[in-house]
């Protein structure tokens, strides 16, 4: 049985040597037994073009493997050094206005420049060489955090290779004007080399361009790590991965890396104002694992605080724990952090760490490594699945074109709506999977909607054949409204789900700032309004207020055998969302489970129920099993102590 990978980020070239045996004797007291080494020492292992000194690396390897902890080696190419920026000015990141990026920082160096790429290969190799074989080496991390700070970049190189990436993409010119719909304003195009990068510009940029260039600017990012990962595997066997920052990095496309790494690993830090933030761990728990198509990896989050968000709210008594198996039920494997040992300089030295700044007696310590010790007693979960059977669908792609310019309403925001079902369906204990539109959705009882304003034809079909085989779906407002070009399915909006809901929309009718608006089913509603026309649904409730008073709000259609629901409004928690949410989860025969108080996280996963307590009671949850922690048994009630955990082993 394989354990859970325990540690975080090491940075030893911070520390002088005698630091290290200190480490590694507190990495063995916490149970760390993989750590993310060289992710950012490029600087350090070539000091200048061909010249390396190995000899701080060697001996950190030697180190760790002799005391049985695994390296996760790093290839420092996120943070190039100062002399590759100096020998190769062409490099460095221009922004959309046209500004080059300074250095003194990492990350700000242009994905499609061929000097970098040729830098990235070398110094890959020769650590690829040097450490290919060696046992201690467990894991790649290729890279940090693609697409951080360097999504896009607006050089000529970077123009150049997005004219060569449409040439590839459309083959002829005329196959670009038309999937573009360049004859609105006569942008059309007569060749491939006519085409400019969407930088700052007058208003009213084509959206297809931009749409383009944002596939284009995440397939810069797979092609370097694709190439390292060829480098890689000429001297090495293990497998490799690079850190995704699911879902809080709007740039990349993570579908759109399937199939790159070997191991899916994510960084996750929360956003520690937010009041619910625990779900939107959840949420980006539940999207990893989507991406994975099963079990993963954290490859960062923290112990506390971070330094880079306004307020930088410490975690408080036993969120780190709950925190973090909330990650393990929700299917990873691993649990890393950033970073190891707090840094003393530079811009991160109010970050948290494993070992913070005040050493071992603090509460950070005692929870890491009780943390350690109780994901030993956890090695039963690796490689199960999480049990779900609700889909939320997710398309980075929706979420790209629904907040391009010039929509109906700035109100319009793709996460808003995602957000409010995710965590309605959350506050149920309903644990859900994310799905694309055009995946198989066979093996889900209800399908959820909230923002699938990109609906391709091939999903379109995809969503009526789920309905009309017995599913249930639940649809929120802009959704299928158009193509992968971002143009308008042809007749009345919604054209690519008309037929499934069995309804049209007449005209929309975006509400003003903070506007509500009431049903008569005594839910309310906010950001839009429209006029639904029915065509075989009917109306579950109708606007008792706003521009459509007196017409269908939510409607349900029954076709084949099953039945699509939709809402012609944003609803919230308490405000209808629970209600239209309950009636399709009650239609669908989802279960739920029963009497267990607001605020605790129920998961199943494999043979484990995991159940997080967050609130500041003491609570009781209906369940049986053996505690996988601390072996007490239970037939009936499980006790879960506030802000406590129980994983409970089945019987
Ligand atoms: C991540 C990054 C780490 C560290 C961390 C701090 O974005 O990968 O290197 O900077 O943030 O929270």
């Amino acid at each position: 049985m394989q354990d859970i990978r325990f540690g975080g980020d090491y940075n030893p070239e911070q520390w002088p040597e005698e630091i290290w045996l200190e480490d590694v004797r507190l990495m063995r007291e916490a149970g760390v037994n993989l750590v993310s080494l060289g992710v950012f020492n490029w600087g350090i292992i070539e000091p200048a073009p061909g010249e390396y000194d190995w000899s701080g690396l060697d001996a950190i390897v030697e180190l760790l493997h002799a005391n049985g902890i695994g390296v996760n080696m790093g290839t420092p190419t996120s943070s190039p050094p100062a002399w590759l920026r100096k020998a190769h000015p062409e490099i460095r990141l221009v922004d959309a206005e046209g500004r080059t990026l300074a250095g003194g920082s990492r990350h700000g160096v242009c994905p499609s420049s061929p000097a970098y790429a040729e830098a990235c290969a070398s110094i890959v190799d020769k650590i690829a060489e040097r450490y290919g074989k060696h046992p201690a080496v467990k894991l790649w991390h290729i890279h940090n955090e693609y697409g951080w700070a360097n999504v896009e970049c607006y050089c000529e190189a970077s123009a150049t290779a997005f004219q060569g990436w449409l040439a590839e993409k459309y083959g002829d010119v005329d196959r670009l004007n038309e999937a573009w719909g360049t004859a609105f304003w006569g942008l059309v195009y007569r060749s491939f080399d006519q085409v400019e990068a969407p930088a700052a510009a007058p208003p009213g940029v084509n959206p297809a361009l931009r749409l383009d260039w944002k596939r284009f600017s995440n397939d810069e990012h797979v092609r370097n790590y694709r190439m390292q990962r060829e480098v890689i595997a000429r001297h090495s066997e293990a497998p490799a991965t690079t850190n995704f920052m699911i879902p809080n990095c709007e740039g990349m496309d993570y579908r759109r890396w399937a199939g790159t790494v070997d191991v899916v690993s994510n960084n996750h830090y929360l956003i520690a104002e937010r009041p619910d933030h625990q779900i939107e761990l959840s949420m980006s728990a539940d999207l990893t694992r989507a991406v994975a198509n099963g079990p993963w990896m954290v490859m960062e989050h923290s112990t506390s605080a971070v330094n880079w968000q306004p307020r930088n709210i410490a975690k408080t008594t036993g969120e780190l724990r709950r925190n973090s198996l909330a990650h393990v039920a929700r299917g990873a494997d691993g649990l890393m952090f950033f970073q190891w040992r707090a840094s003393r300089a530079g811009a991160e030295k109010f970050h948290s760490a494993m070992l913070p700044h005040g050493g071992t007696d603090t509460e950070v310590w005692r929870d890491v490594a009780a943390l350690g010790n109780d994901l030993k007693k956890l090695s039963a979960v690796v490689g199960a699945d999480v049990a779900a059977d609700v889909a939320v669908l997710w398309d980075w792609e929706s979420w790209w074109a629904l907040e391009l310019e010039w929509r109906p309403s700035v109100d319009l925001k793709y996460r808003e709506r995602v957000e409010a079902y995710y965590a309605a369906l959350w506050r149920e204990h309903v644990t859900v999977d994310f799905a694309h539109p055009e995946a198989d959705l066979s093996g889900y009882r209800l399908v959820v909607a909230p923002s699938s304003y990109v609906l391709t034809d091939a999903a379109s079909k995809n969503l009526r054949g789920y309905v009309e085989n017995g599913g249930h779906l639940v649809v929120s407002y802009f959704s299928g409204i158009v193509d992968e070009h971002d143009t308008v399915h042809p007749g009345a909006h919604p054209g690519a789900l008309r037929e499934t809901l069995g309804l049209w929309i007449e005209e929309f009718h975006p509400l003003h700032e903070r506007e509500s608006l009431s049903l008569d089913s005594g839910a309310a509603g906010r950001i839009w309004s429209e006029h639904v026309r029915l065509d075989g649904a009917e109306a579950v409730a109708r606007f008792a207020s706003g521009p459509d008073a007196g017409r269908p709000a939510l409607t349900r259609h029954d076709l084949g055998r099953g039945t699509a629901w939709y809402a012609a409004t944003a609803l919230d928690a308490g405000t209808g969302l629970d209600e239209l949410l309950a009636t399709a989860m009650d239609a669908a025969g989802v279960e739920r489970p029963q009497g267990v108080p607001d605020g605790v996280e129920v998961v199943r996963r494999g043979a484990h129920r995991f159940l997080i307590n967050h609130t500041g009671q003491d609570v009781q949850v209906p369940g049986a099993g053996v505690d996988a922690l601390d072996g007490t048994a239970y037939d009936g009630r499980v006790p879960v102590r506030a802000g406590g955990v129980v994983v409970l082993a089945d019987a």
